[in-house]
């Protein structure tokens, strides 16, 4: 099938090389050039395990091509629509530029009487795609074009691999006609397609997000109150949760993946989860509902870097010059992405009181710390040189390379403040001449 996307960002991207591999024709198209340059070049913009690779291939086997114009889509039948929908200040989302990119198309498709599905992949409230998207086609556009609303579920890290092996399809459109055509563009990825309204698709996408925070931020009140309580542990505590046969798959042989998310740990982060919470709360906040649990959700999370702030300021006693390496500051391991990440939440807080900070972080590169670096902030090549000289180290990100940390401290007394539980107890105790962690009773280290 020729398929147009819109916007080669990293849900673009994914989408545009995805397909490409399943033999479609495949234009992508950005009016960022420079961008457009490097991915011409076959660089990836970000960091996202595999699509460099792929994307090479399809570019040198033409089934997939470069574009800054959008009268390319002309040959499409469909064009899917991956631009971004930032938060606003209350939280609510931004639709100008997917807006713009709608009716920049509509003007296009105005041009030509052919019948085309518009497929909107950019994370957008319900209501949007019925009420806002269709009528501009039906207005200002062709006639002619059927609406869908696909929301995507990549994770950072695995999203090629999400992407291609999919545990679900959703397809939220009225036309039975787009809904057969976007369901056979599907098919070879072999998951179950589910068909029904836009809004419902729309909501299952927040939902799905707002699912995954709750698990968090119930997981970090459970460590709260571990903190509070003589001869508890979190991770001891949720590990006989997650033995609940509920949480298993295949007769109770399997641990089901979302198991991973009730865990407690220094808050979630990222381009996601935080901006679509936000986003899901102003939704039921203009329909007249109170959203209280996912008001709790949110505010448990505001707090939890500051939790592990805290403990450094128990363990030294205050922040002006200490020595202390934040490691991780990307939101989780396995990405460079710093958006809403909790470790530089952490590393601000650190600067305000004044200590002296060493970030490491496996996969960012210095350069993305600039702004930090212009503070005085030392950015670290290696987690030996990031612990070499400090006083105390904060893990903030699940990154793999931090479990090692003990191969570094041989001789070292240095104070662990671990903010993923990612330190197994064994190792934990002989390593650090002291080991605070989220969820871990320590009397020292109540917090309030
Ligand atoms: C999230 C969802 O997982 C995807 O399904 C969704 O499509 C995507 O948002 C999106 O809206 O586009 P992502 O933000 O990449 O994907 O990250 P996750 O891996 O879910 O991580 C979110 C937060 O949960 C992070 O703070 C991470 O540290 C935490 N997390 C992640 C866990 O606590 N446990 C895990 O096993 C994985």
């Amino acid at each position: 099938m020729k398929i147009s996307i819109i916007g080669c960002g990293f849900v673009g991207l994914i989408t545009a090389v995805g397909f490409a591999s399943k033999g479609n024709l495949v234009k992508a198209i950005d009016i960022d050039q420079a961008r457009l340059s490097e991915i011409r070049k076959g660089r990836v913009p970000f960091y996202e395990e595999g699509v460099e690779k792929l994307l090479k291939t399809y570019l040198n086997q033409e089934n997939l091509s470069l574009s800054s114009s959008l009268e390319d889509v002309d040959e499409s039948e469909v064009v899917f629509i991956c631009v971004q929908t930032p938060p606003q200040l209350n939280g609510a989302i931004d639709l100008k530029i997917l807006m713009t990119a709608v009716k920049d198309l509509a003007d296009v498709f105005k041009k030509s009487a052919k019948s085309r599905i518009v497929v909107i992949r950019s994370t957008v409230i319900p209501g949007t795609t019925e009420n806002m998207i269709m009528p501009i086609f039906q207005q200002n556009g062709n006639l002619n074009t059927e609406i869908v609303f696909n929301p995507e579920f990549l994770r950072e890290g695995s999203a090629l691999s999400d992407f291609l092996n999919p545990d679900r399809i959703v397809i939220g459109t009225n036309s039975a006609k787009a809904g057969k055509v976007i369901s056979k563009l599907y098919t070879p990825f072999n998951a179950p397609i589910i068909i029904t309204t836009p809004s419902t698709a729309e909501l299952s996408k927040y939902a799905s997000n707002a699912l995954l925070a709750t698990l968090i931020s119930y997981s970090n009140e459970i460590a709260k109150i571990c903190e509070r309580t003589p001869n508890t542990d979190v991770e001891d505590v949720l590990g006989i949760v997650h033995l609940d046969r509920r949480f298993k798959i295949l007769n109770g042989e399997i641990k089901a993946d979302i198991v991973s998310y009730l865990k407690a740990g220094c808050g979630f982060g990222g381009s996601c989860l935080p901006k679509d919470l936000s986003a899901l709360i102003a939704y039921a906040q203009s329909i007249k509902e109170e959203p209280f649990l996912l008001k709790a959700v949110a505010h448990v999370n505001k707090y939890q870097p500051k939790r592990l702030v805290k403990m450094v300021l128990i363990a030294l006693g205050g922040l002006e010059n200490k020595k202390i390496a934040v490691l991780g500051v990307a939101f989780k391991g396995g990405t460079d992405d710093l958006r809403d990440s909790p470790g530089l939440k952490i590393v601000d807080e650190l600067l305000e009181g004044k200590a002296k900070v060493t970030i490491f972080d496996p996969l960012v590169v210095s350069l993305q710390l600039q702004r930090y670096k212009d503070k005085g902030v030392i950015i670290a090549s290696s987690l030996k040189e990031a612990i070499e000289d400090v006083d105390v180290c904060i893990i903030t990100s699940n990154a793999s390379e931090f479990r090692s940390i003990n191969k570094y401290l041989r001789n070292k007394k240095l104070i662990i403040i671990d903010g993923r539980r990612i330190l197994k107890s064994s190792k934990k105790i002989k390593i650090a001449k002291t080991y605070y962690a989220i969820g871990l009773p320590k009397e020292r280290i109540y917090i309030s």
